[in-house]
């Protein structure tokens, strides 16, 4: 694996088409296997067409997916919150958690409302994330 630091990459997008369930889970299974053989680690979540997700790993591994998933056409409106070198990842224990924002929606009913991103709102979107992923 590579010995590049370690960094992560939050963003929000929108889904070109309404995902159903099983839209959700190829796309997570993808997201699991391959993030499993390049050592990337975090957390998807999807509600109401958005999507949100924290991705972190080796630097040359996070780019290049960065890269891959902006150029995925099932969703579009991809904006970064933030890229940032990391001491040590938050999500060891997850190749890609993935959440329905409607299953922690009772315990943070802000997300929904800040999911919708506005720019302002992308500090507390990326605190409730990783908030609801702990
Ligand atoms: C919202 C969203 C999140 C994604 N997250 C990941 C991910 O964490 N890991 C991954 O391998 N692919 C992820 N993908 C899929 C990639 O965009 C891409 O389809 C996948 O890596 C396969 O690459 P390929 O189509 O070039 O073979 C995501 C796609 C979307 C729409």
């Amino acid at each position: 694996m590579s010995q590049s630091p370690l960094i992560s990459v939050s963003y929000i997008s929108k889904a070109t088409q309404d995902m159903g369930v099983l839209a959700l889970m190829r796309l997570t299974d993808q997201a699991v296997q391959l993030n499993q053989k390049l050592g990337l680690t975090g957390a998807l979540f999807y509600e109401n067409q958005h999507f949100g997700q924290i991705l972190e790993g080796p630097r040359t591994e996070v780019t290049k997916m960065w890269e891959r998933i902006q150029r995925d056409p099932r969703h579009h409106q991809v904006r970064l919150l933030k890229m940032e070198e990391i001491g040590e990842r938050s999500f060891t224990a997850w190749s890609m958690r993935f959440f329905l924002a409607k299953e922690i929606i009772a315990k943070m009913p802000n997300l929904t409302s800040v999911l919708d991103g506005l720019p302002e709102n992308d500090v507390e979107l990326l605190r409730l994330m990783r908030i609801a992923a702990e």
